[in-house]
């Protein structure tokens, strides 16, 4: 309630507003299929997903109901599942907001395979962001508990007889990465005979992102896109942002990845002074677990492993078409470098905002020292917009993907950076036209809009698509999801930001 007690009278009532709408959405979606409210979700937000718009109709009656009064009441809960508990699992989330979003998701989906209690899982306060947001800080905690109930257990903190200061000693290990549940239950389970507690102390990547079964792939949906709710204040300011962008017409999100800690760790310099490229490496070098310390930055630039620069996204963005007047949300934090290096983008691209800018002071204090409450609200600005474009693939970029394509395919441009970097330097020293630079742009893209798709399964979990970028599983009705595909050819069409060659 800490920032909800600050907040003006209006958001009081937006939060009031967002509550009814909570109760309703727990009404109508518990026990449903995520399908059924898929389509409810997507009746406020734009989709052009022909099977989708069939539901669509039904859908809007149903969300009219929300104006109507509810009963006063709490909804009713549904019915717990009824399972003996094998033991409890306690998790420690690492990395930042998506990455831990990701990871909560996979942590109940295990403790439903092995029938485990799961303690609320905790999140990292000791990474690079350092905030020291709890999970019930970010996260609506009852609406999480109450929503899965039908699933698994979850509680707020261990029994006391495990707690340290019981002396109790829980079994602490970091699962296997991207194992699947035959690890889990053959390896993982047994284990539960001997401690009632197993600690994961890392969850990043724990879980498979194929092989899985269906049931449990669609429970890593229902985690991801019923049972996560940010709490009541972060939506409402969350939603007060939305509102101030979209009445200025529509917008592009633009996660630009140009942070300090994305070029420390990944030593890219491009556009930087030398004292700027010291500073990064100095700050790589102070962080031990960070291994490579010695990086060519054009080496990982032309390996297309750095996040584009602001000139260069500003070029990339022309390329694709959008137009001078489209309006940019900037999310992302701290630009490395700051208004220097925003200046080639704001003079491409006048209409740039930031949530800074957007919102009061008092608005955004009391977030400010919170990355994790920050990265909420970009969250749900860019799950929002109408075109979304992240400069580099990271958990940010890849859950907020995919949770577009849950609200029916919603435009998300997925970069080529390899081929991005050869056709910019090609473009700069003269070998090819702006007419053929941007042409160019355009083809290596027109299949990498966010469209249906299946993921792309290698021999190296590391190279396959990420589940969370495309949990297609969770919005088809056959398991292949053959009937998902070959629809992907039509875009959104919007008159501020129509490219000009039809992307
Ligand atoms: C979990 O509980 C169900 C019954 O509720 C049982 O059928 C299933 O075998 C159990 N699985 C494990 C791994 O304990
Ligand atoms: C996790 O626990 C293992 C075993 O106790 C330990 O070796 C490892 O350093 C821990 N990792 C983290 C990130 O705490
Ligand atoms: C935007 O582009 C149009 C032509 O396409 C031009 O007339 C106008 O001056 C530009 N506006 C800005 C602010 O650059
Ligand atoms: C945020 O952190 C800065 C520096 O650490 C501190 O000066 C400021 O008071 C903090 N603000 C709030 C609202 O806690
Ligand atoms: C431009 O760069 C490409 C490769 O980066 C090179 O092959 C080509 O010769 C260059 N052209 C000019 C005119 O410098
Ligand atoms: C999509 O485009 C491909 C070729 O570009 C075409 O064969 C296919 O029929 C199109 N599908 C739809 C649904 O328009």
């Amino acid at each position: 309630m800490r920032v909800g007690e600050k907040l003006p009278q209006l958001q009081g009532q937006m939060i009031q507003r967002t509550r009814r709408l909570q109760v309703w959405f727990i009404r109508v979606c518990s026990g449903i299929l995520v399908w059924a409210c898929l389509l409810q979700l997507v009746s406020v937000g734009e989709m052009w997903h022909p099977r989708l718009l069939t539901g669509l109709a039904g859908s809007t009656r149903m969300w009219v109901r929300v104006e109507d009064p509810l009963p006063s009441s709490p909804p009713p809960l549904v019915p717990a599942r009824e399972y003996t508990s094998n033991g409890f699992l306690k998790v420690s989330c690492n990395g930042g907001l998506n990455q831990m979003r990701a990871a909560i998701c996979d942590m109940v989906t295990i403790a439903r395979l092995l029938n485990l209690t799961l303690v609320i899982p905790e999140l990292d306060k000791t990474s690079f962001w350092a905030d020291h947001s709890n999970f019930e800080d970010i996260f609506d905690l009852r609406h999480f508990i109450g929503s899965l109930r039908d699933e698994v257990r979850i509680i707020k903190r261990l029994p006391k007889k495990f707690s340290q200061r019981y002396q109790y000693q829980p079994l602490v290990m970091p699962p296997v990465s991207w194992s699947n549940e035959k690890y889990y239950l053959q390896q993982i389970l047994p284990l539960f005979s001997k401690h009632r507690v197993i600690h994961f102390n890392k969850t990043d990547a724990r879980l498979a992102n194929n092989g899985i079964s269906i049931e449990l792939q669609r429970l890593r949906c229902r985690v991801n896109f019923q049972a996560l709710k940010f709490t009541h204040e972060i939506e409402a300011l969350g939603n007060k942002l939305v509102r101030i962008i979209q009445e200025k017409g529509p917008y592009l999100a633009l996660h630009l990845r140009y942070e300090m800690d994305m070029l420390a760790f990944s030593g890219c310099t491009r556009g930087c002074s030398e004292e700027e490229a010291e500073e990064l490496k100095r700050l790589r070098y102070a962080f031990p677990w960070w291994r490579e310390k010695e990086i060519v930055s054009e080496e990982r630039r032309s390996q297309g492993l750095c996040p584009l620069t602001p000139e260069e996204t500003a070029l990339i963005l022309q390329a694709l078409g959008f137009v001078n007047t489209t309006q940019i949300y900037i999310a992302s934090g701290e630009i490395f470098g700051s208004e220097r290096r925003l200046e080639a983008l704001r003079a491409t691209f006048p209409r740039i905002v930031k949530k800074e800018m957007l919102l009061g002071p008092e608005d955004i204090r009391l977030f400010r020292n919170h990355s994790s409450q920050m990265a909420a609200l970009d969250f749900m600005v860019s799950v929002a917009s109408n075109t979304f474009i992240p400069t580099y693939d990271g958990n940010m970029a890849r859950v907020v993907e995919g949770h577009r394509r849950y609200l029916g395919f919603k435009k998300t441009i997925h970069l080529d950076r390899k081929r991005l970097v050869e056709l910019l330097d090609l473009h700069q020293n003269g070998t090819l036209s702006w007419d053929e630079f941007s042409d160019a742009v355009r083809l290596a893209h027109e299949r990498k809009m966010g469209q249906p798709a299946h993921r792309r399964i290698a021999d190296k979990p590391k190279e396959e698509d990420y589940f969370y970028a495309n949990p297609r599983e969770c919005f088809c009705k056959s398991t292949s999801c053959d009937d998902l595909l070959g629809t992907g050819n039509k875009t959104i069409i919007e008159p501020d930001m129509i490219p000009k060659k039809g992307v």
